[in-house]
């Protein structure tokens, strides 16, 4: 089996046209790790035609610098879909996408505002108005998404529901390295150090989840463990720590349901994320 890849949105519709469905749509910027894999694996087990796509979105990222330096490898990407037994590749270019004239942003709501939409301003109309876009163009039965970013699942979840896309919008368990930390296409910009104290932010979750299974339910306790957790990495500066409800994402005084640990936290120029669902 060869994987096809397709760069305009008429191949793209040509080659869905032939394709056996139910299609799943694993939406991607590149730089595809075992994460990336995890989605492509639940997208072949469920669905006839697995479709990635690769497209690193302008339009979700704030600092033009972090655009120009997010990796990219799109001959590695290809075989790796390949090994994974993916139909189609769609790689378009810029001007595929947001064509000339190109003039809608999609903007969710109350979820797209705390954590990362007030950490990267326009970062989630960036991607709610690209997911959209894949959205109509695949039409595919499921779309993957990694639970490694909560905040984007929920976002995308509410526009697929207020904009009736029929899309279903599938989260799968956050892949991690050995030792503990998220798989991010973003590693791969921490220096060696750098590296070896990022698991911090997988330590600090479990030990507020920790506190939370022998029954401590402040959320400011909870906050409060994370940052001492934090504290203890002279490289690590934290950008923001959250222990919220789970379905609104607004900070919680008191954990009385599901709710979701979560941090933000820089080393050096990368910025990294990672999360805990509690309950
Ligand atoms: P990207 O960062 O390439 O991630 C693509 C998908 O892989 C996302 O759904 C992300 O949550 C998931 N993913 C990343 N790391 C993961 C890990 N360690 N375990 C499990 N899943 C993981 O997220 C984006 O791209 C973009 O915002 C996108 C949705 C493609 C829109 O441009």
């Amino acid at each position: 089996m060869t994987t096809l890849v397709v760069r305009t949105r008429a191949d793209l519709r040509a080659a869905l046209a032939d394709s056996p469905r139910p299609i799943g749509l694993v939406p991607t910027m590149g730089w595809l790790h075992d994460g990336h894999r995890a989605l492509m694996r639940r997208a072949r087990a469920a669905d006839r035609t697995t479709v990635v796509s690769i497209f690193v979105n302008p339009r979700q990222f704030g600092d033009p610098s972090d655009l120009a330096q997010y990796p990219r490898n799109e001959t590695r990407d290809v075989a790796m879909c390949e090994a994974e037994g993916v139909d189609l590749v769609f790689a378009p270019a810029v001007d595929e996408v947001y064509p000339p004239g190109f003039d809608t942003s999609v903007i969710v709501g109350s979820i797209a505002e705390p954590l990362e939409g007030a950490a990267r301003p326009g970062h989630f109309p960036g991607v709610a108005t690209v997911v959209a876009i894949l959205f109509g163009l695949v039409r595919a039965e499921r779309a993957y998404f990694g639970q490694k970013d909560a905040q984007q699942v929920a976002v995308i979840r509410r526009m697929a529901l207020d904009l009736a896309i029929p899309t279903e919008v599938v989260a799968c368990p956050t892949v991690r390295e050995a030792d503990g930390l998220a798989m991010s296409s973003r590693n791969v910009h921490l220096s060696p150090a750098e590296r070896a104290a990022a698991p911090v932010l997988r330590t600090a979750l479990l030990v507020a989840r920790e506190a939370w299974a022998n029954g401590e339910r402040s959320g400011e306790v909870l906050r409060h463990r994370m940052r001492a957790q934090l504290a203890e990495e002279p490289l690590a500066n934290v950008e923001y720590v959250s222990c919220a409800d789970g379905s609104t994402l607004a900070e919680l005084e008191r954990v009385d349901g599901p709710a979701l640990l979560s941090l933000a936290v820089r080393f050096g120029s990368t910025r990294l994320i990672d999360n805990e669902p509690l309950g």
